[in-house]
Formats: structure tokens, sequence, C-alpha cells
């Protein structure tokens, strides 16, 4: 595999870059065009044997660290209209340290890039202890994870350095919008919705090519904000995890305190921070949850917030508040596919802000690619 870093500096931007073929080996083989008889569907080789099992489960659970976590939790939405089962979220060394519940009747899904996280292993043992279904995502073929479950799905986005993720999260994202499609694959009621989901799958790749057009524009708002003490990154619905993998991934390589927040908790805490000094990110792409996030800008508005809001392309006049506000314009695709596209542009800004302060984006400080001790 061609693991030099090519034309780039660093491996973090040759793997921003590489999204569109990343995204596309991921979904290779798996999506089925469908034709004059046949649906359109997925295909994942690794579940076939398990999927009546997971569509009987009685709740599915997600367990991950750091960035696979944020991973699954961009999924969840999707992964319960379509299953129609209840899906909870574990951080794995939390559901350790909780011995939290796990049923004989429960599909437990293993998110890890590297296969080899010790928390996540533990979590492992655990739920094989209690006897649930044990699904694997990782992007290692052979690693403890993947051996260990009783079925996985390889994500095959491609060996991945920069310790920061980013073509694993957005791969990872995929295949479990796939997950979703193929646990809900024989529910006619919601047939049009997995084709139009398909149908963004395959479109998926060329709109993040779009998106990573704008590299010289992150670049430039990190010019803007490379002395700032810290960064809010305001999000909700489906992109409630691209707020905080945006903030994991500006705090990991660039240093900068930053923390991702869920906008409906904002009059709960976070609105006694906003001042006309503060940098706030506002994710408001267009979805169910739009009108809320307008409300949101111009909540946070009126108390002088130093607003720069993501917004769908077309859509930069009517999030700005009168043009106050700075704007990011990102393409449009399928709801529950917006998060791989929201993600893009938080990805080059902490790309950036981190060359620009100076700091090792590839290597950064106190932190491994793979935690492998507790
Ligand atoms: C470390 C890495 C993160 C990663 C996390 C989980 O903290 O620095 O980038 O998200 O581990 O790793 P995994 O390999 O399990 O996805």
């Amino acid at each position: 595999e061609q693991i030099n870093k090519g034309k780039y500096e660093h491996y973090m931007q040759k793997e921003i870059h590489e999204q569109p073929e990343s995204l596309t080996t991921t979904m290779r083989g798996r999506l089925i065009r469908g034709g004059s008889c046949k649906a359109k569907s997925v295909l994942l080789g690794g579940l076939k044997d398990h999927l009546r099992t997971i569509r009987r489960s009685r709740r599915i659970v997600f367990i991950g660290c750091g960035t696979s976590y944020n991973a699954a939790l961009a999924a969840r939405p999707i992964l319960e209209e379509l299953s129609g089962i209840i899906v909870i979220m574990e951080i794995a060394s939390d559901l350790v340290d909780r011995q939290g519940p796990i049923y004989r009747e429960d599909t437990t899904v293993f998110v890890s890039q590297s296969g080899e996280t010790a928390d996540t292993l533990q979590a492992l043992e655990y739920a094989l202890e209690n006897g649930a279904l044990c699904v694997g995502i990782t992007n290692t073929v052979g690693s403890a994870i993947a051996r260990h479950t009783h079925c996985r799905i390889h994500i095959n986005a491609g060996c991945e350095i920069g310790v920061a993720s980013t073509k694993a999260y957005t791969s990872q994202i995929v295949v479990m919008a796939m997950l979703a499609l193929a646990i809900g694959d024989d529910t006619i009621s919601s047939q049009g919705r997995r084709e139009a989901i398909i149908d963004g799958l395959f479109d998926l790749p060329n709109k993040v090519k779009e998106v990573l057009k704008l590299d010289e524009e992150m670049k430039d708002l990190a010019k803007l904000l490379i002395a700032e003490q810290s960064l809010l990154v305001f999000g909700r619905g489906y992109n409630y995890a691209t707020a905080l993998e945006g903030a994991l991934k500006v705090k990991e390589v660039s240093l900068m305190h930053s923390e991702g927040i869920l906008a409906g908790e904002m009059k709960h805490g976070p609105l006694a921070l906003v001042d006309e000094t503060l940098p706030i990110v506002v994710i408001a792409t267009r979805d169910a949850c739009f009108s809320k996030q307008q409300s949101v800008i111009q909540q946070l508005h009126a108390r002088k917030g130093r607003l720069i809001v993501m917004c769908s392309k077309g859509d930069a006049a009517s999030v700005s508040v009168g043009g106050s506000c700075r704007t990011v314009e990102v393409p449009v695709v399928e709801d529950c596919l917006q998060p791989v596209i929201n993600i893009v542009p938080l990805q080059l800004l902490a790309y950036h802000l981190t060359v620009l302060r100076g700091y090792n984006v590839d290597q950064p400080r106190n932190l491994a690619k793979s935690v492998t001790t507790q």
C-alpha cells in the first residue's frame, strides 16, 4: 500500500484530500444500483449470516472511543430511523466502568479504526461474556477487534497515518449508513427513502471533491483564528456529531481549546460564555433542524457572538443576519449523509490552524494513533 505523502506536506493533509477515493473504496461492490426487476440495495458480505439476528435484536449498542464514537453518533439518527430498533451509544471506557447492562438479545457494534484500542477491546470482552452478538467495524483486517467479533464490516479506507483520524471517520459513517440500509432492507414503507440515500451514496465522492475546494477559504479562516484561546462548535440532529468531531480535531492537533456543543443545550450553560470575542462555529445546513438553528444564530447574534455559520450552498444570505456573520457554504446531500460533507471544512480548519501555529500535525504531543493500554 502506498503510504508516502505524495504531493502533500503532511499525512493528515493527504488523508483529508483523499476522501473522495477512500469513500469510493469503502462503497465498492457494496451498493447495488438496481434495475428493472432488482431494487437498489446494499450488500455487506461480512454480515450476511447475521442480519436476521440483528433485525430481531432488542437493542443495537454502538461502542467506541474518540473519533470512532463520534462516527457512530453521526449515524445514530439514520440507524434509528431505518432499523426501528433502540440504538444506544456507549463510550467504551464508560460502559466498562459502569458495567452497564448488555443482554443476550443485544447486538453490540464495536467501532474502531485500528481495531486495537484497549478500552474498546475490554468492552468487547465484556459484551462477549454477556452473550451479545458482537459486530466489528474496523479499518484493519486481522486486528484484535476484527478477530474477536462474531462478524464484521471492514471500512477499507486505506492506511491512516495521521494521529488525528479523518478519512476513517467519513468511511465509518458511510459504513454505518449502509448498515442502517441493510437492516431496514425488508421494510417496504421506507424503500423510497433508502433509494434516495443509495443515490446519495453513489454521488458522495463527487460532493466531497466539491467541499474540498474550500481549502483556501479554511486557510484564511485559520489565519483569522490563529491567536484565539478557544473555539466553540454548535450542532444538532445529524450534525451534533459534527460539532463534537470538529472540536476534537481542533483540540487534538492545533492544541486550541475547543468544545462541541449540542445547540439544544445552548440555554443550559454555554450561552454564558458568549461575547464579542469568542469565535463560534454554528452548523446550520438544511435538514429538519434548520429553523431551530436559525433561531440559535439569532440568539447568539443578539449576544454579540462572533459567528462563523456553516450553511448549505445558496443559504449564506438567509443565515448571516444581514451579512453580519462569516459563512462557509457546503454542498447539499441527503440529510443523513451531510455529516460526511460538513466535517471536511472543519478538518481543513484544524489542519491549517495547526500548521500556522507551528505544531506537529501528524504527531500531536501526548497522543497516540492507537491507545493499546488503559
Ligand atoms: C486515539 C486516537 C484517535 C482515535 C481513538 C480511537 O485516541 O488518537 O484518533 O479516534 O484513539 O481509536 P480507534 O482506533 O479505536 O478508532
